[in-house]
């Protein structure tokens, strides 16, 4: 796959790396905006480098992970305290080490956090500068345990102090949570455990220069360049757009089938919505999109509509920008599509 350019992303990430650990970073994004591909870019280009090891982990694939699904994931049984992870054919990551005779299934939360920080000063103490990095972390967020008088003790609550002590409290290493769930980012933002601790990164649609750029490389003709820029936000749209002119469609079909695919997914999900929800409300949180591309956070959440605005973000429609307090369709294909449906 090409790399599209994310230069700007790609060089906070790089040098947010290097610097002395102490905050842990949310990356945050509308879905698909590219969190992970220039993630996996920094970690492709820092691992040149033999001071730094990562400790990668993703959740993308997981609906929702079990106690035992996350044991798996985050550590391997080996006679190290940290070990590489073998199923990454492509990618020198790693996982927490730990011993052969262990039982997963007899492991408190404190055992897995006195593992963890076992891994990363030993690390540390090679002279390593470690990065944990958890891609789509909100998925952690039904796991409990129960062990030994533990009474169902949260994993991510617990994840969360663990992460301030490696981060602010003992600058041993990086913690950079990626998400595209930013009702979860919100969350976050408000846990009172996490004031003063943490810094939030938004990789957003890219820039109309970017897609200029892009398109140009591509091959794309002046004037299919000025159709398309007003419609492309997101990387993966290059990436069709460039597919489907091989296959013989033109830019101005591809992109009139999507606002179209989109509108007809919106009216189906309209059609849908479940009983506690009111459909007129949701038009009239749609209605502030007749016009504007995005809308100020107080324009939009009141306690009346809150739960049809919370339908909108959870079904990926709306993106919640709750740091720039700023809400917004999750692409500007999107948007169209709501523009359309506001015409009928
Ligand atoms: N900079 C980029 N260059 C080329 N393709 C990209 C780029 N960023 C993202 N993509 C593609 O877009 C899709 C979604 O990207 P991804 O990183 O998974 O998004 P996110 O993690 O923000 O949801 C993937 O198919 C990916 O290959
Ligand atoms: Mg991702």
């Amino acid at each position: 796959m090409k790399f599209y350019n994310r230069e700007k992303e790609l060089n906070y990430l790089k040098t947010y790396c290097q610097l002395e650990p102490n905050s842990i970073l949310f990356v945050y994004g509308p879905k698909s905006s590219g969190k992970s591909t220039v993630m996996l870019k920094v970690i492709e280009e820092l691992n040149k480098r033999d001071d730094i090891i990562f400790f990668y982990y993703d959740l993308r694939e997981y609906a929702t992970p079990t106690k035992d699904e996350f044991l798996n994931i985050f550590f391997e049984k080996g006679d190290k305290k940290y070990l590489l992870n073998k199923l990454e054919i492509n990618l020198k990551i790693f996982k927490f080490g730990i011993e052969e005779n262990f039982d997963f299934n007899n492991l408190s939360l404190n055992e897995v956090f006195t593992k963890i920080k076992e891994s990363i000063k030993e690390a540390v103490k090679e002279g390593k500068k470690p990065i944990l990095i958890i891609d789509e972390l909100q998925k952690l967020k039904n796991i409990y345990f129960n062990h030994g008088g533990e009474e169902g003790k949260s994993l991510l609550n617990e994840l969360f102090n663990l992460f301030v002590h490696l981060t602010k409290v003992r600058h041993l290493c990086h913690v950079i949570c990626l998400t595209s769930d930013t009702l979860f980012i919100e969350e976050v933002y408000s846990n009172s455990t996490l004031e003063n601790t943490s810094e939030y990164y938004l990789i957003n649609w890219l820039r109309k220069g970017c897609v200029r750029d892009i398109l140009k490389e591509e091959g794309f003709t002046e004037e299919e360049i000025n159709y398309a820029i007003n419609y492309i936000s997101l990387p993966y749209e290059i990436a069709l757009l460039v597919n489907n002119k091989k296959l013989g469609l033109s830019v101005e079909e591809t992109i009139k089938q999507w606002i179209n695919i989109e509108k007809n997914k919106l009216l189906y999900l309209i059609a849908n919505v479940p009983d506690e929800l009111n459909e007129n409300k949701i038009n009239e949180i749609l209605g502030k999109f007749k016009n504007d591309i995005k809308v100020k956070y107080e324009d939009i959440i009141k306690k009346e509509t809150i739960n049809e605005f919370k339908f909108l973000v959870e079904n990926e429609i709306l993106f919640y920008d709750v740091i720039n307090g700023i809400i917004k369709p999750t692409s500007v294909k999107k948007w169209y599509s709501i523009k359309e449906l506001l015409k009928n």
